[in-house]
């Protein structure tokens, strides 16, 4: 296979430890990183201190590409950045891989759909979840067609009190910079179900509010945990220097651009919802109902589709708050953890979760039937390993659709933006009016 030259801008926790390592550690057999790109010059050094070998580290985009050979440029920034790297990576010969999602609004999403056709370049998105062998079980037996026409969907998705918090600790609390969970967080969720129906979605309304995350919840304060006084009845203390990880990424650079990791989850600068509900409208008049919930005691998601010949429902629990979890979170209590009986728990005492997980079809008549599926216990359930290797070995064989294109970027963000004004004008919002200029 023909060894293909990469550049990654944004070096932070994703695009280190999710693509430059992976690169130079499994994939150097038919990828090279030639150029390592952020505006933090520390984290520049980091990437090229963890990842042992001699990379050049540049600060400027275009200077980069000036510098190095590359064929493909990785983008893992921040989101709001995505479209101008995209964009001029295309401009500059080159096709891109993007971290989702593709961008946060739709001004810049036509500029991608646009540079894209002006240039010739491919854009593709790193859409892992639906690379996990459960998701993609469920589009296997969507497509043979085993519930019918499909009528309606119902999609929940739960984010604990760790995972779920942290989105408000940094820069995705600004709507500005990531769009809100409507956008950041759900383009994963909404591009499952058009890749599960194979459909696009027609149009939105939604609600969205702020429950938890709130001021008022913790009185008197800090910015950030590190100078807050009140860090002992805080369930969401944060010590960056008890995690290697958090500390050599963030607390040691933080003195080069301000970016604080550990800033307080109920400060008043948040503006992002912590509670999302939106229904949807695709082709032939299916339905979509979805919700998005980012402080419960368990995280994981369910979905059912509804169709003229039964019921298909899938459950996965993702990660819980045991007591790994809690070291991080030292004030918290297990005493406070609910743990639903019919969610298998992780820390069963084996040091793993479970081994199989299920897809029930309940046929309108007929007894129910259940699909076992190999639980694979890695990043997003199997699904980074399984996205990399069609990345970067050979990407020929894809009976199922899993490659995502700039299309399905565009689909799923637009979902959330369409999700955006609809919670700010009270109406359904057209997807295609989305896309016109
Ligand atoms: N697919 C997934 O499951 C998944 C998981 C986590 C994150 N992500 C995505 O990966 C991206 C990065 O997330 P992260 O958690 O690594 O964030 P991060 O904050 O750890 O890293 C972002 C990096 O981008 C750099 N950066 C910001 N603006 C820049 C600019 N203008 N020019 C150059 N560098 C810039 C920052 O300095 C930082 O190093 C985000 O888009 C996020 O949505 C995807």
């Amino acid at each position: 296979m023909m060894m293909k030259n990469y550049c990654i801008v944004g070096l932070g926790s994703r695009g280190l430890y999710m693509f430059a390592k992976d690169l130079v550690d499994y994939y150097h057999d038919v990828a090279r990183i030639t150029g390592l790109c952020d505006i933090n010059p520390g984290r520049i050094e980091n990437a090229q201190r963890v990842l042992g070998v001699a990379i050049p580290g540049f600060q400027d985009f275009d200077t980069m590409l000036d510098s190095v050979d590359c064929d493909v440029v990785i983008v893992t920034t921040k989101d709001s950045t995505h479209d101008q790297f995209i964009i001029r990576a295309m401009e500059r010969g080159k096709d891109v891989i993007t971290e989702k999602p593709m961008t946060m609004n739709e001004q810049k999403c036509r500029a991608i759909l646009d540079a894209e056709k002006r240039t010739g370049h491919h854009v593709r998105v790193t859409f892992n979840y639906r690379y996990a062998p459960y998701k993609t079980e469920i589009k296997r037996l969507l497509k043979e067609g085993i519930v019918g026409d499909v009528h309606s969907v119902e999609f929940r998705w739960f984010l604990d009190t760790v995972h779920g918090a942290d989105y408000f600790r940094r820069w995705h609390a600004q709507k500005i910079n990531s769009g809100g969970l409507t956008v950041h967080k759900a383009t994963h969720h909404f591009d499952l179900i058009n890749w599960w129906l194979d459909k696009e979605p027609v149009e939105v309304a939604a609600m969205g509010s702020r429950h938890f995350y709130v001021p008022e919840r913790m009185k008197n304060h800090g910015e950030r945990c590190s100078t807050c006084t009140v860090t002992k009845n805080c369930s969401f203390y944060l010590d960056l220097d008890a995690d290697e990880k958090l500390r050599t990424l963030y607390k040691e650079n933080e003195q080069y651009d301000g970016y604080f990791r550990d800033q307080c989850v109920f400060s008043e600068n948040i503006d992002i919802e912590d509670t999302i509900s939106a229904i949807v409208r695709y082709p032939e008049g299916i339905q979509l109902t979805y919700g998005l919930t980012a402080a419960t005691s368990f995280e994981g998601w369910q979905v059912a589709f509804n169709g003229t010949k039964g019921r298909l429902e899938a459950f996965e629990p993702e990660c819980f708050v045991d007591l790994e979890d809690q070291t991080e979170f030292a004030q918290r209590a297990s005493s406070l953890i609910r743990r639903p009986e019919d969610w298998r728990i992780s820390d069963n005492g084996q040091g793993r979760a479970f081994d199989t997980l299920q897809i029930r079809y309940y046929p309108l008549f007929g007894s129910v039937h259940t699909f076992d599926v190999p639980y694979v216990q890695e990043g997003h359930g199997g699904g980074d390993r399984r996205l990399k290797d069609h990345l970067f070995k050979d990407a020929s064989h894809d009976p199922l659709g899993h490659i995502a294109g700039s299309r399905a970027g565009a689909m799923s963000i637009l979902v959330g933006v369409a999700a955006n004004q609809s919670m700010a004008q009270g109406k359904f919002i057209c997807i295609e009016d989305l896309l016109k200029k």
